[in-house]
């Protein structure tokens, strides 16, 4: 049920690339919450086309932009000012991409240049997006950004290989440019911490299903879903989470603060 939570507000969303993605849930309910925005996606996300629907329904322009290219976001951040009419108070940053993932090359084997475009996707980005406002003055004071990462930053999940290292490091640039940017201009920067969800970046980790049932059956929650992590994102785009910055927030079921639950004991009483 939509409360127009976010009535007056402009914004920037990246990352939906079908509907399957958490940003692609986050659009959808930012406008139903009475956002604009524009919707943005690498080039080479766009020629599937889909975003192009997203626009449609929520009345929204598409500007392509490699988050890994400065000009790119200088280009992103000036043309959605002008579509928009004014500076923005939110960014969704929903950007993750391993080439060592993808390759299926293990962690002790990696290659260092698919560690560094790791790195340059799914972490740098966050830092070139809030440089790139920043130095354009194009987020609005209060303004909200948010970026998205897992529990593997913190805790071991072997198979995640490099995309912990980015995340860890994504999580880390949250505090020191949320620090920055709130005695700066009072922006504010988090990370929401979301369960394993089934998208194309969640699905292309080995052994997802797996760790997708393991994650709901040790949360006392259950796995938290796409939809109620895009809630999450609007809760924080609002006002009513002004004072919330530097912070890695856990959207997980409980996952994260669960020892054991008696759904995983019980597979061992046999042993
Ligand atoms: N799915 C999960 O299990 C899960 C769990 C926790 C956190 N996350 C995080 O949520 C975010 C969104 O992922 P998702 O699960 O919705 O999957 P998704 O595949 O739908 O989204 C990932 C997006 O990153 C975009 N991207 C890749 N390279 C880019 C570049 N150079 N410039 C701009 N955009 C680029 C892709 O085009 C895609 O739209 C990611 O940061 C992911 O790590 C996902």
């Amino acid at each position: 049920m939509a409360n127009q939570l976010l009535k007056g507000k402009k914004g920037i969303i990246f990352g939906a690339l079908d509907p399957n993605s958490i940003a692609w849930k986050v659009a959808l309910k930012a406008h139903a919450e009475g956002a604009v925005f524009t919707l943005t996606n690498a080039p080479v996300a766009m020629r599937m086309g889909a975003i192009n629907e997203l626009a449609a329904t929520t009345g929204s322009q598409v500007i392509p932009a490699d988050a890994t290219i400065n000009e790119d976001l200088e280009n992103l951040f000036n043309k959605s000012i002008e579509i928009l009419g004014g500076k923005v108070d939110f960014v969704l940053h929903s950007i993750g991409m391993s080439p060592n993932v993808r390759k299926n090359i293990p962690y002790t084997q990696t290659n260092y240049d698919f560690f560094h475009k790791t790195l340059d996707i799914s972490a740098l980005s966050l830092h070139r997006t809030l440089q790139t406002a920043m130095k354009i003055d194009a987020i609005n004071e209060w303004g909200s950004v948010v970026a998205l990462t897992y529990i593997a930053s913190q805790r071991v999940f072997p198979d995640y290989n490099d995309m912990a290292d980015a995340k860890s490091l994504l999580e880390s640039i949250t505090r020191s440019f949320g620090y920055q940017y709130g005695k700066a201009k009072k922006v504010r920067v988090n990370t929401i911490s979301q369960s394993p969800t089934k998208t194309t970046a969640g699905s292309g980790v080995k052994g997802f299903d797996g760790f997708f049932n393991y994650a709901d059956q040790m949360s006392p929650l259950g796995n938290a879903s796409a939809e109620s992590c895009a809630d999450y994102c609007i809760s924080m785009f609002s006002d009513l989470t002004k004072m919330v910055t530097m912070q890695n927030l856990f959207h997980d079921g409980g996952f994260s603060y669960t020892g054991v639950s008696a759904e995983v004991i019980e597979k061992f009483n046999t042993i």
